[in-house]
Parts: structure tokens; sequence; C-alpha cells
């Protein structure tokens, strides 16, 4: 008997698609270059149109929006300075109230993004709590006097490199930021912060959004003694935030308290669902506390296995692998491959793998994305091959990352995974319909050819096979909530792994070379397994289980 432990509670959130969407870059309704909440409403339908069997639509879910609160954007609105309204730059709330009720008519459900460990430094808090240190809200950020040589506090870091305080004239006191330093922490041991954080969350759950990602969601919490963070023993520069054991300034217990506040708060709205950003360079045990002793933290942690991994199988699936015994009894996982802070895959592995099949890279990882055991989140244009900007020009940079050390340099912009939403081969890859503007960001110059309306003619595009992947996965039991189990121990050149229920098994073959001969490990009955998507062999046909593959086929098969 096969144990289905999550067959009795299939919500949206397990058994569904997320589509994250950077929205300056998504879609431009008026026509000044950058995108906006007009522009995300018009191009619902191509999300999800609400027909199960539409030609046109991709099929997803559910969409993410990074930030669109009012913000001073010099995070890209990873700055927030005020919860309660929408930025300018991207609509009004009658617009986002109109795009909630867009989505919400064609099944799409709404998260948004909540940046909470932070606020801008042009938000009335911080305007206040900086100016002078008896204010009422002088308490509502980490503030710390210089240490007796008038330097830093401590040797806390921020994520970006170098130290992570900045010192402030008025209170002649230093501010603790784990980002920019126009993104001051704020202090979340103060009870009048909580309340008025938790206020705002309520704020958004009324309105119906079906839930938050959490942003940076393991730093919350500080140290009260402020104790500095032992260096790892192998560091060469102290400046660097990963050279740093984090002890007292990310994953306090009493980070897990907020967490749990706010998933209680969650679960007074009726099936709502909280997401975490766990942080970049948590290992996935680290993430997996984030689930809770009892499940009541996050849903769904963000872990970046994928984003991580060489272009490899056996790694990917040890990954796989390790995922699947670290999420705790009751609890699901999720995975995805690329997100705005990070070079989408194509670029990552096309290029470092030294492959010379992009298209069969495309379609491995939009298989393997699709038919894990949990949560794929998209990111925007990964559905259809977008790859990385790498051409920017210096003055179009937009963002801005602060470094504040002599021995470091500043990351490498995130920008080239950000461009516009290649639509068609219009001018701007009809991102933007203002002929004389110019976009928030360049557009990729192979717009022409990789575009949704190019792709959507063409029945062997990467949109296609994803259309076809998001189908797979809704209209079977065994894609959607069956257990994975690998049919090769050490996998070298091909993935074989099933997904299976008591009622049905699917079976996934992936092959990541020229390599044609496959050996799985395990017995498994041979013949009438039907095609369900592939890049090779006829979809519907009843076939037997095949002893070789073509190079770099992609073949999902039902019992
Ligand atoms: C994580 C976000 O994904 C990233 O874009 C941002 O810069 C930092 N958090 C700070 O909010």
């Amino acid at each position: 008997m096969i144990q289905d432990t999550n067959s009795n509670t299939e919500t949206w959130w397990k058994t569904g698609v997320i589509y994250q969407i950077y929205p300056f870059t998504f879609a431009d309704a008026n026509g000044d270059g950058i995108g906006d909440l007009q522009g995300i409403i018009k191009k619902l339908d191509y999300l999800n149109d609400g027909n199960p069997d539409s030609e046109t639509s991709l099929g997803i879910d559910a969409i993410w929006l990074s930030p669109i609160n009012k913000s001073p954007m010099i995070d890209n609105g990873y700055d927030v300075s005020d919860y309660y309204d929408i930025s300018d730059t991207f609509g009004t709330l009658a617009d986002f109230e109109i795009l909630l009720e867009e989505s919400h008519k064609r099944g799409i459900k709404v998260i948004l993004d909540l940046v909470i460990n932070h606020t801008s430094n042009q938000h009335h808090w911080f305007i206040e709590s900086s100016s002078s240190k008896d204010n009422p809200k002088s308490d509502w950020y980490h503030w710390q006097d210089p240490a007796p040589d008038g330097g830093v506090p401590n040797n806390w870091l921020s994520y970006f490199g170098g130290t992570g305080w900045t010192f402030n004239q008025a209170r002649q006191q230093y501010y603790y930021h784990s980002f920019n330093e126009n993104q001051p922490d704020i202090n979340w041991g103060n009870p009048e912060v909580k309340a008025a954080i938790y206020q705002m969350i309520r704020f958004w759950l009324d309105k119906g959004v079906d839930g938050f990602r959490l942003d940076a969601s393991s730093v919350y919490s500080k140290d009260k003694y402020y104790r500095y963070n032992p260096v790892k023993f192998d560091s060469t520069d102290n400046n660097k935030y990963n050279n740093l054991h984090h002890l007292y300034d990310k994953d306090l217990p009493e980070n897990h308290q907020i967490i749990r506040e706010i998933r209680t708060i969650i679960d007074e709205y009726e099936d709502r669902v909280l997401i975490g950003e766990t942080f970049i360079n948590s290992t996935l045990y680290e993430s997996a506390i984030f689930y809770g002793m009892n499940n009541d933290e996050l849903h769904l942690p963000f872990t970046f296995e994928f984003p991580f991994s060489p272009w490899y199988p056996g790694y990917i699936q040890r990954e796989i692998a390790k995922k699947e015994l670290i999420t705790p009894e009751g609890a699901w996982a999720s995975y995805f491959l690329d997100n705005h802070d990070i070079p989408r895959h194509l670029s990552r592995w096309v290029e470092c793998s030294l492959c010379t099949n992009p298209l069969g890279i495309a379609q491995a990882a939009a298989a393997i994305l699709l038919t894990v055991r949990g949560t794929p989140i998209l990111y925007y244009g990964q559905e259809i091959g977008m790859v990385d900007n790498e051409d920017i020009p210096a003055e179009q940079i937009q963002d801005k990352i602060v470094v504040r050390s002599e021995t470091q340099e500043s990351p490498e912009s995130r920008d080239g995974a950000r461009t516009p939403m290649q639509w068609d081969d219009s001018v701007h890859a009809g991102f933007s319909f203002g002929k004389d503007t110019r976009t928030w960001l360049p557009v990729h110059q192979n717009y022409k050819e990789v575009n949704v309306a190019k792709e959507l003619k063409d029945p062997n595009s990467i949109l296609n096979f994803y259309r076809q992947l998001i189908r797979a996965r809704k209209n079977n039991e065994a894609l959607r909530i069956g257990n994975w189990r690998s049919l090769i121990h050490y996998p070298y050149e091909h993935l074989a792994y099933v997904r299976e229920t008591n009622a049905e098994r699917v079976l996934i073959l992936i092959n990541f070379s020229y390599e044609k001969d496959l050996t799985i490990d395990e017995h498994i009955s041979c013949d009438n397994w039907q095609v369900l998507v592939s890049n090779i062999r006829e979809v519907d046909k009843i076939i037997d289980l095949p002893t070789t593959l073509e190079a770099f086929e992609v073949s999902v098969l039902r019992k």
C-alpha cells in the first residue's frame, strides 16, 4: 500500500502552480516604459483565462507579485515607505482591487510580497525614530551607541557586504540594516512594532489577498545584547556575510515566534498561504525548521536547492531526495528554478555546463520542476525560455546595491534577470506601446525569436511544453500529490523517477545527455504506459517502457 499522506488535503497552494511577477517588467499598460497593475490585468488571460482547455493560456493557479507598495525604489520595492498604499509607478489601490477581482474571476489567487524585516528610511516610522533618542518611536529600529573608539557597535554585516551599521547624526548612534543602508531593520522586540505590522497584515487579508511571501523571514529577530557573530575559521574576508556564523542576527527563537503569530493571523482567514524566504544560504535543514514544530509556521519555506545545483542528474536527484527526507510529516515542499535575485536557469546552466542544447535543458528543467512532489513556483518569462540580458549599459542599471566595505566589491547587478517580458516581436517586445519611451530595463535582443506570440503558434516551443506539463499536473493525481521515488540510485546521465498514489503511477524519464542506454535499478512493469508529455514520443500513445532514450529526451508516462 502506498502511503498517501496528503491525498485528503488538496489545497490550492499544494497542488497549484505559482507564478512570480516582477511588476516593473511584466506588462506596461500606460506606455511609460514601466510595468504596472493595469498591464498585469491585461495579461491575466495569458496566465489563466479560467478555461481548463484553453489553447492560449498557461494555466497557472496563483500569482506572487514582487513588492508593489509605495517605495523610493532604491531596492526596487523591497524598501517600503507606506505599507497601506500602492506605488504610483504601478497604479493605485483601486487598480489593485480590480486586479484582485479579475484574478479571482479566473481562479487565480494573489500573493503579495511582505517586506517586514526592514522599511525604507523614508518610512515615517524611521523618519520619526531617527529624529531623536526620545521620540515615541525611538525604539522601533535597532539603535546602538558607537563602540568606545567611535566605530560600529559590533561585527554584524549587511547581506550585500560590509558593515550593516550606519551612523545617524541626529541621534549620534548607529542603526542596523541587513541590506542597504536605506533599509533599516525594524525592532521586532518592540510590541508596538509587532502590533503595527499585524494590523497591516490584516488590512491586506481583509481586502482579499490570498497569502504572502515573507521577505527575508529568518532575520527578523536580533540578539538583545547585540553580541558579536563568530567568524568562520577559514574566512579570508570578515566583511563577507557568509563568512560569519549568524548566531546573533539570524534564525533566533523569537523569529519563529513571530512567524507563528503571523500564521495564527493567516489561519483566521480561509484558505490563505504563508510562504517565506528562509533566506539565501540557509541550509535545507535550517529551512525545514521554518515549518514549525507543529507545522504552525510557514506553509511553504523557500529553499534554493535548484538555483544552487549544477546541471547534473546526480546532484539534482540528491537535492530532491534530501528535501523528501527533511520535509516533516504533514508539511509540503516548494521548488523553483529562478527568481528576481539570481541569474535565470538557462543562463546558469547552459553556459556553465557548456551544453549545446538549450532547448533540451529548458524542457528537462521544466519537467523536473513540474513533476517533483511540491509546489512549483515559476518566474515570469522562464516558460518561454528567457535568458539574462548581459548587455545592460551601466547608465541603465536599476539595481543599486550599496556595499560599505573597502575589501568588498558590489555584487553583480541582478538586473539581467529582470528585463521586460517578451510578448511578441513588435516594438519593446510588446511589453510597452510607448514607441519613444525607454523601457525600465532594456529588452533582451533575442525577443524576435523568444516571445509568447511566436511560441504559442509553435507546438514544439518551450511555452507549449510548459503548458502541457501544467495540464498533466492538473489532471493526474499522482503528479499533484503522489509520493516520489527514484528508479536510479546513482544517476549519471538520466533521471528516472515515479510519482505514485494507490490509484495511479507516473514515470518521469529525463536524458541529460546523448547517452541512450537507460538502466534503471528497479523492476517496474514494462507494458502499457501512456505518453502524457514528451519532446520525442507521440502524446497519448500507449508504449512499452523504453530501454533506450533519445538524446535529451524528456518523457512523462502514466500507467
Ligand atoms: C530578498 C529579496 O528577494 C531581494 O530582492 C531584496 O533585495 C532583499 N530581500 C531585501 O529586501
